[in-house]
Formats: structure tokens, C-alpha cells, sequence
């Protein structure tokens, strides 16, 4: 049997087939476009997801076996606001993850009603990413748009609905939204009438490995696969990458170096820290993960590369930089904001201590190892929960480069698992409809047998050295500039 993976991303869809053994038999990639209709905002066409998710199911069978595909589920961005009306059409574009419009909605949940009541409800806290608050800004900024909703959906679960004509959701994409109970797996009736919404607006909540439907005739007779084929409920694209690598069961930890950037530690038992710094949310294996999330990882680089520096040719750009952990040069990530740890969307991307002599190389460095330390912060918060990391698994577009997980492993001193294949969401989402076909006895199952660790890299003493000198060196740039990314707003 034949299983589909949709990595719904931000730039770009991922589709990946895989066999009955976990064998990847094809990726495909489609983009489509990411609008910024004011500074901080970020919004995308939930008809472009779909278009392109048809296209690319369409490459991506063109020599397969078309009557053998089984089973369809997904890894999608996280916390995307798509409202759909009385016939099911989309009321506005969807409002993304990085989107940073909500700062008074945010303030509001967290000061008015309160972080206390908010944990006690959903676990979390609210940050401007998050769906809640964005609900909250549609009500008071479009009444007319909020007045005509039917339906509350997330990325990802607006594809499922299209392919099988379910509403759906599943725990840990639904986690992200500030309106679910993640202890209790269910939707919180507080959340829903602090928001001004009714509990029938929102969908139908499902494990990750459940299958919600099956694919409706006229998409099996434009794809050419079997109507019978599963629409499985899939998992928020952090969630679905910890499945993809392996990262499942208790206290394991998976790095993502995608768009943003994400410390993933999964945990067999529900746990809060005192101060929400990490997210709380439901896991695609049936258990629960904390998260760090920051909103620019790989895309500081992509933007370094492709906007300011003019090349596509990322390795190349790295050979230059041979000195680890003796750049004189920081930048601060900070380029739509930031969440996890700091939660401030007005904080801004920065280059400092430039010289003279400070070279392209020396910049290139600077914006990966800046990556590098910001997730440093939210690794740190999970140790100050007395959480021990010792080694972790990554994957994402930046795993693809061999001296960005060598900064990784020694800026937070631990060994990185390099796993065959970093297509994180795309191969969990093709795993988790192959456990709802019954393929693998469970999603730890369909781990164990199907993740393989094929390199390690470890960190070396005298540069972990280095580079914890230089860490408490980039820990005092942020604080010296709050001010300031108030001013210059
Ligand atoms: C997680 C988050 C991001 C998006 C990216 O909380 O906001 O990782 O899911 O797609």
C-alpha cells in the first residue's frame, strides 16, 4: 500500500509518498505566496494551499501505482486562522502562525482574564502567534467578517476538509489555538465564551492517527486513487516532524530548522511549567510535548541568502566560514518578532559588532550561529525545568547543512542524531495514515521501525567553550535593544 504525506508549510507545500516499509518513493514541492499586507502581518490564500496540494498529489503519483494509495495525512503550520462562511467558502485569507497584529488581544487574554485562568483552561499562555487572540482581532476589527462564521478551522485541517468534506481537527494542531483543553484532550467552554464563540464553530477533535473520512468520489476521480482511500486527521507540522523523526515516547527532543524554529520534547505525561515559557501541547502519538518555538530559523538565512545577499547557492556561501566560535559578529533573529522565550513581537532582526574587517562570511556566520543562540534560550528554559537533554534529532531545511547542526551541537552542547531522511512533517503525515490503515500497530511502532539514526554529531569540549562565552556575550544584546525596537517602530 501506498501512503501520502502533506507538509503544508509556509513557503511551500512538501508532498512525500511512501510504501507499506516507511520507503520514500517521491517528494514533490510546491510554492505559493506569502504576503505581508502590513509590517508584521502575515496572511496566506487557503485556496492556494489547496490548488497546489492537488498539483503536487498529481506529480507526485505520475509513475506510481495509483490503486494502491491507501491512506492521506498531513503536518501543517500551526495556528493559522481560516474562517469559513454558510457554504463552506473562505472569509478572508487565513491569518498565519507569524503573524504579529495581535498584540492587544494578547495583552488582553493575558492581563484582563489572565495568564493564571488561561493556563487553568488551556495549558498555555497567549502569544500574538496564537489562534485565539486572532479571533478576537477579526471580532473587533472585522465585525461583519466575524458575524458571517461557520466554521474555525486550521491549515492543514482545511485541506482535510476539502479532500473528504469533514470538518476536523486534530490534539496537537488544535493545542495551538488557545481554546483547547490539551490535559483534558477536548475544548474548553471557558475559552470558547471568552472568544465569543460557540463550540459548534470549531471542529470535530481527533487523534493524529485517526482517520476522519475517506476522500470524496470527484477528488479520487481527479487524483486517480481509490475512494476508499483514508483522510487521516495528521498533527500541527512540529508534532508530525517528531513523528518523522522518531521523536515519540518520553523525553526525547527533535530540533526543527524550518521557517521557524522549534525545540520539540515529547513527554508521556501532560506537564505545565510554572511559567508557560514553553508551549504545553497534545502529541500525535497519543501523549503530550513541550515546545519552544521561534518564528525566524532557516527563513533568516533564505532571506540572508536569497534577498540581501543575492545567491541560491547556500553550501557554497558556507565554505567560507572556517573560524567556529571566534565571530566577532551577532545578529539577533528576530525578524517577524519573536515568541519563545522572549514573547515580543516588536523585537527586530540586528547585526552588531561589525568592524572594518568584518566579512560576508562573517555575516553569513553570525545570521546562522544567531539562530543558533536564540534556540539556545528556549533550551536553556526546558533545562531550568530540570528537563536533561543530552541528545536530540533535527530535521527541517537547515539540517541539510553539515556546519549548521556542528554550530547546534556545540553552541547547546549536545550530540545531534541525524536521521536518513530530515523531511520531518511530510514523513510523520505519511506515517501517521499508515498507522490509521492499520499498517503499524501504533505511531511508536511505525517509529521504531521506520526512523533510522545515520550519523551523529558531537560536540567538541574546546568549542563548546567558545561558543558559552559568546552565548553570554549575545544574551545581553536583546535587553540592550528592547527599548530601542520600541522607538524605532
Ligand atoms: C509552532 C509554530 C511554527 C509553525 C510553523 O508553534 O508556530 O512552528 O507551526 O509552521
Amino acid at each position: 500500500m501506498l501512503y501520502i504525506g502533506v507538509d503544508l508549510g509556509t513557503s511551500a507545500v512538501k508532498l512525500l509518498l511512501m510504501d507499506g516499509e516507511g520507503k520514500i518513493l517521491n517528494i514533490v514541492s510546491k510554492e505559493y505566496p506569502l504576503y505581508f499586507p502590513h509590517p508584521g502581518w502575515s496572511e496566506q490564500s487557503p485556496e492556494d494551499w489547496f490548488t497546489q496540494v492537488m498539483a503536487g498529489i498529481g506529480e507526485l503519483l505520475a509513475d506510481a501505482d495509483k490503486s494502491q494509495v491507501a491512506g492521506i495525512s498531513f503536518g501543517g503550520q500551526m495556528h493559522g486562522l481560516v474562517i469559513l462562511d454558510e457554504e463552506d467558502q473562505v472569509i478572508r485569507p487565513a491569518i498565519l502562525w507569524n503573524d504579529g497584529r495581535t498584540t492587544k488581544e494578547t495583552d488582553y487574554l493575558n492581563n484582563v482574564i489572565g495568564k493564571e485562568k488561561l493556563s487553568e483552561y488551556t495549558a498555555n499562555i497567549a502569544f500574538t502567534g496564537f489562534t485565539a487572540p486572532k479571533l478576537l482581532w477579526v471580532k473587533e476589527n472585522e465585525p461583519e467578517n466575524f458575524a458571517r462564521i461557520k466554521k474555525i478551522m486550521l491549515p492543514k485541517d482545511y485541506i482535510a476538509y476539502k479532500l473528504s468534506g469533514v470538518h476536523c481537527t486534530d490534539v496537537s494542531d488544535a493545542s495551538g489555538m488557545l481554546l483547547f483543553d490539551v490535559k483534558n484532550r477536548c475544548w474548553s467552554k471557558e475559552m470558547c465564551e471568552i472568544c465569543g464563540v460557540k463550540e459548534e464553530q470549531l471542529a470535530k477533535v481527533y487523534e493524529s492517527y485517526e482517520a476522519v473520512g475517506t476522500v470524496l468520489p470527484d477528488i479520487a476521480k481527479e487524483l486517480g486513487i481509490p475512494t476508499t482511500c483514508k483522510v487521516v486527521a495528521g498533527a500541527g507540522d512540529n508534532a508530525a516532524a517528531a513523528v518523522g523523526t522518531g521523536t515519540v515516547g518520553d523525553g526525547n527532543c527533535n530540533i526543527s530548522l524550518g521557517t521557524s524554529g522549534t525545540i520539540f520534547i515529547s513527554s508521556e505525561k501532560f506537564g505545565v511549567d510554572k511559567f508557560n515559557a514553553l508551549h504545553s501541547f497534545a502529541h500525535a502519538d497519543g501523549h503530550f510535548h513541550l515546545m519552544g518555538c521561534m518564528l525566524s530559523a532557516a527563513s533568516c538565512n533564505k532571506w540572508w541568502m536569497d534577498e540581501i545577499i543575492g545567491t541560491k547557492d547556500y553550501a557554497d556561501e558556507q565554505k567560507a566560514i572556517t573560524k567556529l566560535g571566534e565571530n566577532h559578529v551577532y545578529f539577533l533573529p528576530y525578524l517577524m518578532g519573536e515568541r519563545s522565550p522572549i514573547n515580543d513581537p516588536l523585537a527586530r532582526g540586528t547585526f552588531i559588532g561589525l568592524t572594518m574587517d568584518s566579512t560576508r562570511a562573517d555575516m553569513t556566520q553570525a545570521v546562522l550561529e544567531g539562530v543558533a543562540f536564540a534556540l539556545r534560550d528556549s533550551f536553556e528554559v526546558a533545562k531550568a525545568l530540570g528537563i536533561q537533554i543530552e541528545r536530540t534529532k533535527i530535521c527541517g531545511g537547515g539540517a541539510k547543512s553539515p556546519l549548521w547542526k556542528k554550530m547546534i551541537a556545540n553552541i547547546l552542547n549536545v550530540k545531534v542524531d541525524v536521521i536518513e531522511s530530515e523531511e520531518g512533517p511530510a514523513l510523520g503525515g505519511a506515517m501517521l495514515a499508515a498507522v490509521a490503515c492499520g499498517e503499524f500497530a501504533s505511531v511508536t511502532d511505525a517509529a521504531d521501525k521506520i526512523v533510522k539514526i545515520v550519523d551523529t554529531v558531537e560536540p567538541d569540549p574546546e568549542l563548546v567553550a567558545k561558543y558559552e562565552a559568546r552565548y553570554q556575550q549575545f544574551k545581553e544584546i536583546y535587553p540592550a535593544c528592547k527599548e530601542l525596537f520600541r522607538k524605532i517602530q
